[in-house]
């Protein structure tokens, strides 16, 4: 079987969050990548979700964990890229949705805004849910059209 690598970035103001996913990660034997910030330094959200973005399209990473301060503007940053569907969950039921509906590859979250313990939920749900297709693929398709 295809070993599955989740590749994480964060800015500072998701550097700690982003850390704790990754351990966790690794503690439930996933095989992760690390793209940074290595440090609570102040950088900019938007060279993290081009780096995973770039990652994601290779093939390196095949999901991706983006944390910045409220989640937000990371994920808007890696959505510009039509291969990326990045959701903003704070919540395991939005986590479940955006697998089984959206067939989301990014899960996005803030540090500023929600608890270890509850981004770890949403993490695990995240990980483990598997897009449920059917009428669910059209409109995925559609999220990102073929480029001329
Ligand atoms: C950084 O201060 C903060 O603006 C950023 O992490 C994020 O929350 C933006 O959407």
């Amino acid at each position: 079987m295809k070993t599955i690598t989740t590749a994480f970035a964060s800015d500072h103001a998701g550097f700690r969050l982003k850390n704790e996913l990754k351990e966790a990660m690794e503690a439930w034997g996933h095989h992760v990548l690390d793209l940074g910030t290595h440090s609570p330094e102040s950088v900019d959200y938007y060279d993290f979700a081009d780096e995973l973005a770039a990652c994601l399209a290779v093939g390196t990473a095949q999901r991706g964990v983006l944390i910045c301060g409220t989640g937000l503007g990371i994920s808007i940053a890696a959505n510009r890229h039509g291969h990326v569907r990045a959701a903003v969950c704070h919540d395991v039921t939005s986590a479940r949705l955006t697998r089984l509906h959206n067939d989301a590859n990014v899960l996005a979250m803030g540090e500023r805004l929600i608890g270890v313990e509850t981004a770890k939920d949403c993490l695990k749900v995240f990980i483990e849910t598997s897009f449920e297709g059917g009428r669910h693929q059209r409109r995925v398709d559609k999220l990102s059209p073929p480029t001329a």
